[in-house]
């Protein structure tokens, strides 16, 4: 299923994006759910699929995480299932991020889905990230405040929720329209009906993670070995003092090390085209030979992306879940990394090349794209 928005996304990003929460009211027409709630309840009963149960009796929250093995015990009001990820186990659910890369795909983080019961929702709270939740089947009440300095607490362990707040945006969302929250900004929403909610969610790395990240790099590279030189260090009456020019120096040394533009733009490609979420890898058995995907491509076979592999273009390299892949042809290169189907048209004459076919096998074997009937 093609997704189709009705949004002039300059004009939303100007207005809105990491600014203003908003409604857009029938944002996806007719729109139709790409999974049922049975279908969400199964991947939260698989072990590699990341899910929680939140509900809520008389003010007391209880949460508990997946896998589960029966929701028998589940009553008819104020509980939700939330399932993460899902775009990496369910291709038509993945289908539904397709229209939001008008942003780029680096900022992406994944799909989440919830199914709610009337009642059901997991509290007022914040994120520290942008995201657009769809409003699938049923209705539910969608409130949102204004980003205001707010203290968070942990009605449960495993919750965080904000106190309640006066409502900027305060809506019933029925199939179709889509509600977007930059980060910050409190928010519940509150089911009326059983409801489906997809959240397309979006990732923005904070200087913590950046810093440990790079220092991950300089040791796995062994960058860095040089040491701090002082063949003019200045003779001193008080020993305890470390000089501003010596804390500079040390601050320099540290900046030189990231102000290398081919080991920061290696580094910062292969962090970022990881995904913090697991893959469903699953290599072809036995494995493609090069013969055979020209062979499939050829007969109009199409070949598709593992749903949630993140591949990023930077300077020129290509990324792919953490590693750069080189390739004599640059423009199937880049359909690789900005199409999630490719056929025959888009290798052009690449799939005459034996040591291209040779690399695309070992793409396809490691299980980062497919044939449509393996899955
Ligand atoms: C939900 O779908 O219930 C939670 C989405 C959110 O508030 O981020
Ligand atoms: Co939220």
């Amino acid at each position: 299923m093609d997704y189709q928005l009705e949004l002039n996304w300059p004009e939303f990003i100007e207005k809105y994006w990491q600014k203003r929460p908003v409604l857009i009211k029938r944002g996806i027409k007719n729109f139709i759910d790409p999974l049922s709630p049975d279908e969400l309840a199964g991947l939260a009963m698989e072990n590699e699929v990341d899910s929680r149960l939140v509900s809520h009796q008389a003010d007391k929250w209880q949460v508990s995480h997946g896998p589960f093995e029966s929701y028998d015990h589940l009553g008819e009001h104020n509980w939700s299932l939330l399932v993460q990820a899902v775009d990496h186990w369910h291709p038509a659910s993945a289908a539904l991020m397709q229209p939001f890369r008008a942003l780029p795909d680096w900022r992406t983080d994944d799909l989440m889905i919830s199914f709610s019961v009337p009642g059901g929702g997991v509290g007022p709270h914040l994120d520290q990230y942008d995201v657009f939740i769809i409003q699938g089947t049923g209705r539910r009440r969608w409130r949102v405040g204004e980003k205001i300095p707010m203290k968070q607490h942990c009605p449960h362990p495993d919750l965080l929720q904000v106190d309640p707040f006066e409502a900027i945006i305060d809506e019933e969302t029925e199939a179709g329209d889509i509600l977007y929250i930059p980060p910050g900004f409190p928010h519940e929403g509150f089911s009326l009906e059983a409801s489906l909610n997809y959240s397309v969610g979006f990732r923005a790395p904070s200087g913590r993670e950046l810093i440990s990240g790079f220092a991950d790099y300089v040791l796995a590279n062994e960058l860095g070995s040089q040491r701090f030189t002082d063949p003019d260090v200045p003779a001193r009456d008080e020993p305890s003092v470390i000089l501003p020019q010596e804390a500079e120096g040390i601050r320099q040394m540290m900046l030189d090390l990231i102000q290398q533009p081919a080991h920061f733009n290696q580094w910062f490609g292969e962090f970022i085209s990881q995904s913090r979420h697991e893959l469903d890898i699953a290599p072809p058995e036995p494995p493609y030979q090069p013969d055979e995907i020209y062979d499939a491509l050829t007969q109009g076979d199409s070949l598709h992306r593992l749903g949630g592999l993140r591949v990023l273009t930077l300077a020129g390299n290509v990324y792919v879940n953490g590693e750069a892949i080189s390739c004599e042809h640059p423009a199937v290169l880049r359909q690789l990394a900005n199409k999630t189907a490719l056929t025959q048209d888009d290798f052009g004459d690449a799939l005459d090349d034996p040591s291209f076919l040779a690399q695309l096998a070992a793409l396809i074997n490691s299980g980062y794209w497919y044939f449509n009937d393996q899955q």
